[in-house]
């Protein structure tokens, strides 16, 4: 069986609206589809891990409204652990309306609600079982403070953190960043993080050295359609992405993310689980919807071997 992994993180239901475009201001604009779906970058990443057959513990706290219990049975029915799922009162659930262009392009504003209130008491509370996790995932969708707290109680157990610093803030403290083994930003994150450019790969690489400089230990950088750089103080490896025909690219680095830490756990080393989570994530822009898209463990296995079979031809 393969470790535990934890995901200490948000959980949201995503409004999604498919656009032909985005309206200017003051303009009504009439838009072609609408999905509901249950979304949050802490649950997205804790669903993809989950599909692909890995053990997950969730922390997390949903509010009291009528989003609560279907994101818990959500959660329960991919086979995560909720004992640690907590309901917040007189708040609501965290909710993400969000935007797709024809392009498959997302836009997404994000209201914390309950995620807000995930506490360090919350994760006292979750302490003998996270301690016997080997991964914890984190995000920003959280308390600040809980994320910090997070780094600190893994830190103190020896027990390694994939940090995914999104949505991105500018003034995160280096010094609990740095506690880390993982951090794991997409481009635009990696620019706030750095206020250094991220244009181009060779950008890319000086701001993750950067981030190097200031004590990280593998920062791995997810580029979208140009795959994913993972740079350490030896090296780096580019790990290229395949050509897909994008539908909706909502929650791509969430199962990139979920991907990486499921086969990280199970022993691929971080380039080889970096090769699988690239290609999982790239599959899943070929579907609309966030979790909706995640493939099972089944399915990918045999994406991956069809390919191969293909490759030998
Ligand atoms: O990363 C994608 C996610 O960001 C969406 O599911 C939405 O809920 C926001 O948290
Ligand atoms: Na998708």
């Amino acid at each position: 069986m393969a470790q535990r992994i934890a995901v200490v993180g948000s959980n949201n239901v995503d409004l999604i609206t498919y656009v032909n475009r985005i309206p200017g201001p003051g303009e009504t604009l009439e838009a072609p589809k609408f999905q509901i779906g249950n979304g949050g970058k802490g649950a997205n990443q804790a669903v993809a891990a989950a599909r692909l057959g890995a053990d997950v513990l969730m922390v997390s706290k949903v509010g009291d409204d009528l989003f609560a219990d279907s994101t818990v049975a959500n959660l329960a029915a991919a086979g995560i652990d909720v004992r640690h799922v907590g309901r917040a009162a007189g708040v609501s659930s965290g909710v993400a309306p969000i935007f797709v262009e024809p392009s498959g392009e997302n836009r997404i504003l994000i209201v914390k609600g309950a995620n807000d209130v995930l506490s360090p008491a919350d994760i006292d509370a979750a302490a003998e079982d996270l301690s016997r996790c080997r991964l914890i995932l984190l995000q920003l969708e959280i308390a600040i403070e809980t994320v910090y707290y997070t780094l600190d109680f893994a830190a103190r157990h020896g027990i390694e953190v994939l940090l995914n610093p999104a949505p991105a803030l500018p003034d995160l403290d280096p010094a609990k960043v740095s506690l880390a083994t993982f951090l794991v930003p997409n481009e635009s994150e990696l620019a706030i993080l750095t206020g250094l450019p991220t244009g181009t790969e060779d950008e890319v690489e000086v701001a993750a050295r950067a981030l190097i400089a200031k004590g990280n230990r593998t920062v791995i950088v997810t580029m979208g359609a140009r795959g994913a750089l993972l740079v350490t103080a030896d090296g780096k490896v580019h790990v290229s992405s395949v050509p897909v025909t994008p539908k909706d690219t909502t929650g791509a680095g969430d199962a990139f993310i979920g991907a990486f830490a499921r086969y990280y756990v199970d022993g691929f080393d971080p380039v080889a689980a970096v090769e699988r989570a690239v290609r999982y994530a790239a599959d899943s822009i070929t579907r609309l919807g966030t979790q909706s898209s995640y493939a099972t463990e089944a399915a990918f296995e045999d994406l991956l071997t069809r390919e191969g079979a293909l490759a030998d031809a």
